[in-house]
């Protein structure tokens, strides 16, 4: 099973690129184009947040109309740039299964792993959460089916990874969350975007993974002395694949012109 996620999107206006600088939609339309040429076909894809850049209705649009030529089933989780209600109306219930536009969370079933879809935005924030109920709603959901293969996703990673985004935006609810996913020991990965940086990290008996943007990189400070910023790449997404003998092994997949391939000499 492949599971591409692309993260990020930061969709402007029309006739416009993100910030005045970054053309985020013809880097989203390259992604989509490579993705749908993709060998073998991919079985799904996730869309982990920050669709749009300032939750505009058309910039959501905009990102909708890129999406919507894919050719692999895809399905949409909010970010803190996005509006719940501009998503869910854009969207529909076929990206986004939700049940009501208060939380967008799911679950996506019929696949050899099963994905959660989390909803983690405050609302007017730039940092996350996963509040009680949203807890509550996640324990109910591995409950049903402990011993599959499952992935969790959502827009903020749950804990400090050294840069602003997490440690000055925070998240509230990590520990009851982490208490949650520690319970169950077939979620092979927590798959997150926000912070703009490829990264791995252990946590709470699993893995996060947070996913590159599509062509805005976090000028990455350590030492977190300077102001945040971006710098234009090119853009990338993650390919999940979960092998015949159970192994969850990412690939990154950056969309740009390469010289070859050229055969390996064999010894
Ligand atoms: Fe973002
Ligand atoms: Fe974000």
């Amino acid at each position: 099973m492949l599971i591409v996620q692309i993260s990020d999107l930061h969709i402007s206006s029309p006739g416009t690129d993100t910030y005045g600088h970054a053309p985020m939609a013809g880097n989203l339309q390259k992604c989509v184009d490579h993705i749908n040429r993709f060998e073998p076909k991919p079985d799904v894809v996730l869309v982990s947040g920050d669709i749009c850049d300032s939750g505009a209705l058309d910039q959501t649009e905009r990102a909708a109309d890129i999406l919507n030529q894919l050719t692999i089933p895809y399905f949409v989780i909010p970010g803190n740039h996005d509006l719940r209600e501009t998503m869910f109306k854009t969207f529909g219930e076929v990206h986004c299964p939700a049940k009501d536009d208060r939380f967008l969370q799911y679950v996506i079933e019929g696949f050899d792993i099963r994905m959660i879809a989390m909803d983690s935005v405050i609302a007017g924030q730039s940092g996350g959460e996963i509040c009680a109920e949203r807890v509550k709603w996640l324990d109910e959901q591995l409950a049903l089916e402990p011993a599959k293969p499952t992935i969790l996703f959502l827009h903020h990673p749950p804990f400090k990874f050294s840069v602003p985004e997490t440690d000055e935006d925070g998240f509230l609810g990590s520990d009851a969350f982490g208490d949650v996913v520690e319970k169950y020991s077939n979620i092979k990965r927590v798959m997150c975007g926000h912070i703009h940086l490829l990264t791995h990290a252990a946590w709470r008996g699993t893995i996060v993974s947070t996913a590159p943007s599509m062509g805005m990189q976090l000028d990455l400070d350590l030492s977190m002395s300077k102001p945040s910023g971006f710098v234009l790449v090119e853009p990338s997404y993650l390919v999940h694949h979960w092998t015949p003998q159970k192994n969850l092994i990412t690939h990154t997949i950056t969309v740009r012109d390469v010289d070859g391939p050229y055969p390996f000499a064999t010894i």
